[in-house]
Formats: structure tokens, C-alpha cells, sequence
């Protein structure tokens, strides 16, 4: 095939191209969102497509998977002639879609259907001979949105596992009921073993850490080698006949540890978390349900039968990336975010796709370090502040800000990319951004 050849050969000749450089001082967000006081928030890119997962090479490039375009690295120039970031493009390729992970020099990247591999070189920003290596292919529910998420669990020179996601073919689908249609869950392969001619099968060669969760979104660890993740819930449910989807079910902040696993299952597609209690008779926040006639609520309560949240996020609010805050590592502190916030998580809202609208916002999650827990317990509405959110959500999704990806740099500061997934009116627009949140003013 030339094609990819001529593609792929197109990228790498012009890597370290920049396009025109964007001054900060251009820059402004379309639809200004509230912002917590202290804290500043900045477009630091826009002009993009459709900006997803996003992750710093050790030279602090900002790669962006630009889902529709391919791999783009934003470099910040900061020089008189450019005080401000540019754009060059790593790979060409439509199919990229979302998951993004770097690990022993290889960049890590996610179609609907499989997770690709290149020799990266963060010293010239680009993929050498352009070649991928596919590590995994065949993975289940490409149907719905097909958005991988990959986490490679280790850093420096030993990344042992890369961690993928897979969601539904439905909003309701009860062949993710069985382990073996592949669906609803996250599987392990390892990075330290010879790789299979044509890579590893979803099913065959993947060990499944983990199933029953809607659409596995954001995946990170914890420093006791837990695996955090925020899963999706149903749009569509009901409970004793009753429809209480509008502000049910939870979305999930769920914990799986990788000292331990088991396989786990999280309910999907039969039990959900409660957020909204008034819908029910006798229900509290975070109660788990049965949403089908097949299950008694009394089976979902049982751990044994279905694992809780660890915390509950609004219906329909759709958290995407998590990160925690680790502090500066860099020699700039002068816009990291607040230094008590250091071991508390962040999530983003990327907002609910019909109304009532909600999410559309990042949000801080306060942390009990000691116990490796949220501070608060999966039976509250108030376990997490907004740091940033959408101004006006009855403008939603149109005129609102869409956060995805999430990243610190090693100066503290918070990155988010936002992107146009599924609005009519912003599919045309040339405003999305990559941005950072910081608090330069936070104390001063
Ligand atoms: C894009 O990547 C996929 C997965 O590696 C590959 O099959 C396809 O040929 C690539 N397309 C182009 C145009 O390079
Ligand atoms: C652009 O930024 C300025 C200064 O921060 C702000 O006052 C203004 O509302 C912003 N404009 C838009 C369209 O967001
Ligand atoms: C947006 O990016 C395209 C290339 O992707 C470029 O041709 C165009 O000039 C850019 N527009 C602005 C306003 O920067
Ligand atoms: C920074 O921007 C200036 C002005 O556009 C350009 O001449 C220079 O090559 C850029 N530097 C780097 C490292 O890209
Ligand atoms: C791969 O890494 C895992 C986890 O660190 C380890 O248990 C296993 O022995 C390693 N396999 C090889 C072939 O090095
Ligand atoms: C990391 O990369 C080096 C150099 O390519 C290779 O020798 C080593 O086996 C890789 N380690 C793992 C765990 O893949
Ligand atoms: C919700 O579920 C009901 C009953 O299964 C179905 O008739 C309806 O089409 C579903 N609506 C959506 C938006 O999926
Ligand atoms: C592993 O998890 C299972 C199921 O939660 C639990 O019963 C078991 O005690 C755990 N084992 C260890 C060594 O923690
Ligand atoms: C998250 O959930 C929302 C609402 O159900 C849905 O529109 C969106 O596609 C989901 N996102 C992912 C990545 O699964
Ligand atoms: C911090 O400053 C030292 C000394 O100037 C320099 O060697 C180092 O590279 C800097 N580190 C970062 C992350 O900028
Ligand atoms: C530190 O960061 C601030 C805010 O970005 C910037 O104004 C300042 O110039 C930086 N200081 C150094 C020494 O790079
Ligand atoms: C919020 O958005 C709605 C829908 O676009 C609009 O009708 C309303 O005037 C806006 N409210 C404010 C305070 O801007």
C-alpha cells in the first residue's frame, strides 16, 4: 500500500516545521468559563480539530492526539518572535481517535479497533521512519465511540504493562453482561514479553483486570499500585419502571488494585449507582440499583456480586481524564497550583450530551492520602469542587467549554484539552483550545 507510506513519509519530512506561531497574548477563550477564585485560566492553543488525550515527552512537548488529523506536538517558543506555543504534526493519520501514552521510547497510540506503536525521539518531535508496530488489535465495541484510553502504568525504562479500554456498542448492551464479548472492560498486556506476529488479540492475549464498567474512561495510578478510573453510566435507565434517567445514574470514580486482580465486575449493564434519590422511594446517594427485572436491587448491594464506586459524579456529567496533582518538579513555581492541593485528583467533565446539561467543567477532587482514598465517601453529592466550568450550561454544549485530556507539567500547572465531539453548532468552529488553569494570583 503507498499510501500510508507517501502519509507517513509527508510527516516525517516536514516534522520540525512549525506553523505559525501563536502568540499567548492572542489568545482568548470564546465562551469565558467561571473560574474558581485564585485560580487563572488561560487558551494557551486553539485552531485545533478535535483535540483528545494529551501527554508531555520528557522535552515538554505537549502531544495532542487531534482526533480526525493525527498525532500534533505544541512546543512553546517563548521567544521575542513568538511568545506563545506551535504546532507541528508527529503522524498523520485519521484513525486516531483518542488514547495516547509514551513508555521506553515508544509513542502509544489508540483507533477505535487497535493501539499502534512508534519509535518516538522527543529531541526532533518525530516518529523516524514513520513505521507503527501494532501491539494490539481486534478490541471489542468499536461500535459506540470506539475511544481507547491507554495507560502504561510504569515509567523510565521499565513500562511492564499497557492498560486499554473498552467500552459498548450501546447505550444498553447486555452482551457486556459476559466477560467474553469483550465489551465494558480494561485488559493488560504486557510490554516485557515478545510481542505476537501482528500484535496482541483483544480476547486471546489480553488479561482482563477488570468488567462491567459502561465506557472505562480515564485510567491513572496511585502510588500503592492502584488503578483509579472514571467510567460512564447509562443514559437510558429505569428502576422498577420507572424512568429516572434524567438524573440518574451516578457516573463512577471506581479503584481496582493491580496487587490483586481479579477480574472484578462493576455492574454494567444491570446495576447502577444512585445520584439523584427523589427519583426512588428509598434510596440514598450512591445505593446501587438493578435496572432490569432480571437482578433484585438486594444482588447489586452485594460487593460480592457488584463492586461500589469509591465516588459518585453527577448523571451524565461524562468525567473523562483523571490525574493527580503531584507538585513541581520544574524550577518555575510561579503559576503551579496551590501547594495544598498537591495528592488531590482532577477530573474532566466533558458534559452531558442532552439536557438537563451538566459537567462541562474540570473538577478537584479532595484526597485522603493517608487512607489512598477521596475524602469523601461515594454517598454524597459534594465530593469535588469546580475548578473551571462553563458559565452559562444552559448554552450547553454550543457555547461551552468540552474538557478532555488532562496533563501537569513539571511546573505545576494544570493542561486540559476541549474539543467539539458531538455539537452541531461548534463542528465548524475553529475555537477549540488546549489551555492550563493555573493560580498565579492565588495568593499574591
Ligand atoms: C493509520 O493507522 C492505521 C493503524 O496503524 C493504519 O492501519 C492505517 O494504514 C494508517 N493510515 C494511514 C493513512 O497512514
Ligand atoms: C477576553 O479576555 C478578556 C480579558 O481577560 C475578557 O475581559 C474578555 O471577556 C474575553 N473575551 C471573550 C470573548 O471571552
Ligand atoms: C488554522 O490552522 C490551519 C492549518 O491547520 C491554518 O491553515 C489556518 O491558517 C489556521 N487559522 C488560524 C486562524 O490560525
Ligand atoms: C521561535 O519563533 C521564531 C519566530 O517565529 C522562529 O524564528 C524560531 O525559529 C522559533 N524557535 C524555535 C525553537 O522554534
Ligand atoms: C514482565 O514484568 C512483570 C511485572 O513486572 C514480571 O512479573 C515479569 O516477570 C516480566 N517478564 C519478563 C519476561 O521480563
Ligand atoms: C525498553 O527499550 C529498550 C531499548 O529499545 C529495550 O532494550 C528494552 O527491552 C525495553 N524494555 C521494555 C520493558 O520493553
Ligand atoms: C430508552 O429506553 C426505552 C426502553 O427500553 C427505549 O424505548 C428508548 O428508545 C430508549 N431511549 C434512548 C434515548 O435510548
Ligand atoms: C484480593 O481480592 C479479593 C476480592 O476482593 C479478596 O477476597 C482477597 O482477600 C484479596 N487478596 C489480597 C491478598 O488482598
Ligand atoms: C460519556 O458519556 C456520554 C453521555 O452518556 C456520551 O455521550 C459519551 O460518548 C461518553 N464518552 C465516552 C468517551 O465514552
Ligand atoms: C532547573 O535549573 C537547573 C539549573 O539551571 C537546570 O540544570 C535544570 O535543567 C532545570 N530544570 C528544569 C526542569 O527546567
Ligand atoms: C516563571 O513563570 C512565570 C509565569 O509563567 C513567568 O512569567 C516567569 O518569567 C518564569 N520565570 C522564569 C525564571 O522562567
Ligand atoms: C444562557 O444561554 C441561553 C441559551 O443560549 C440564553 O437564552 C440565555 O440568555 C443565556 N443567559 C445568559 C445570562 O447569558
Amino acid at each position: 500500500m503507498m499510501l500510508p507510506l507517501l502519509l507517513l513519509g509527508f510527516a516525517a519530512h516536514f516534522h520540525g516545521v512549525f506553523s505559525q506561531c501563536q502568540p499567548l497574548s492572542s489568545l482568548n477563550f470564546t465562551d469565558t468559563p467561571n473560574i474558581t477564585p485564585g485560580v487563572t485560566a488561560q487558551v494557551v492553543f486553539n485552531n485545533l480539530t478535535h483535540p483528545r488525550g494529551i501527554k508531555f515527552d520528557d522535552a515538554s512537548n505537549l502531544l495532542v492526539v487531534d482526533s480526525g488529523v493525527g498525532v500534533i506536538a505544541l512546543t512553546l517558543n517563548n521567544t521575542a518572535g513568538c511568545q506563545g506555543w506551535q504546532r507541528s504534526v508527529v503522524v498523520q493519520n485519521s484513525t486516531f481517535n483518542h488514547g495516547i501514552d509514551i513508555g521506553n521510547g515508544t509513542l502509544y497510540v489508540s483507533t477505535s479497533t487497535s493501539v499502534v506503536g512508534f519509535q518516538y525521539d522527543s529531541s526532533t518531535i518525530s516518529v523516524g521512519s514513520g513505521t507503527p508496530t501494532v501491539i494490539v488489535t481486534n478490541i471489542a465495541g468499536a461500535g459506540s465511540s470506539g475511544r481507547r484510553f491507554l495507560l502504561i502504568p510504569a515509567s523510565g525504562s521499565d513500562p511492564a504493562f499497557l492498560i486499554v479500554t473498552a467500552g459498548t456498542d450501546s447505550d444498553t448492551d447486555f452482551a457486556a453482561a459476559q466477560a467474553s464479548s469483550g465489551l465494558s472492560q480494561i485488559r493488560r498486556f504486557a510490554l516485557n514479553a515478545s510481542l505476537p506476529g501482528g500484535g496482541y488479540d483483544w480476547m486471546t492475549d489480553g488479561e482482563m483486570i477488570a468488567f462491567g464498567l459502561r465506557n472505562a474512561v480515564g485510567l491513572t495510578m496511585d502510588s500503592n499500585n492502584n488503578l483509579w478510573i472514571t467510567e460512564n453510566s447509562s443514559d437510558n435507565v429505569t428502576w422498577d419502571g420507572i424512568d429516572v434517567s434524567a438524573n440518574n445514574p451516578a457516573d463512577e470514580f471506581n479503584v481496582v488494585s493491580l496487587n490483586n486482580i481479579t477480574g472484578g465486575f462493576y455492574g454494567y449493564p444491570d446495576c447502577d449507582t444512585v445520584w439523584d434519590p427523589t427519583s426512588f422511594s428509598s434510596f440514598t446517594t450512591g445505593e446501587q440499583f438493578s435496572d432490569t427485572s432480571s437482578f433484585a436491587d438486594t444482588f447489586c448491594q452485594s460487593p460480592s456480586n457488584n463492586i461500589p464506586p469509591m465516588l459518585s459524579f453527577q448523571a451524565h456529567a461524562s468525567p473523562l481524564d483523571i490525574k493527580f496533582y503531584t507538585g513541581v518538579t520544574g524550577n518555575n513555581t510561579s503559576s503551579a497550583l496551590n501547594s495544598s492541593w498537591v495528592g488531590n485528583s482532577f477530573v474532566s467533565f466533558h458534559g452531558s450530551a442532552e439536557t438537563p446539561e451538566v459537567g462541562f467543567g474540570v473538577v478537584m477532587i479532595p484526597w485522603n492520602t493517608a487512607a489512598n482514598t477521596p475524602t469523601a465517601n461515594a454517598d454524597t453529592q459534594t465530593g469535588y469542587s469546580f475548578l473551571v466550568q462553563a458559565t452559562n450550561l444552559t448554552a450547553c454544549p454550543g457555547q461551552c467549554i468540552r474538557p478532555v485530556g488532562l496533563q501537569f507539567d513539571t511546573e505545576g500547572r494544570l493542561f486540559v484539552s476541549s474539543d467539539a465531539t458531538g455539537e452541531v453548532c461548534r463542528r465548524s468552529r475553529i475555537s477549540d483550545f488546549v489551555g492550563f488553569i493555573d493560580d498565579v494570583d492565588r495568593f499574591s
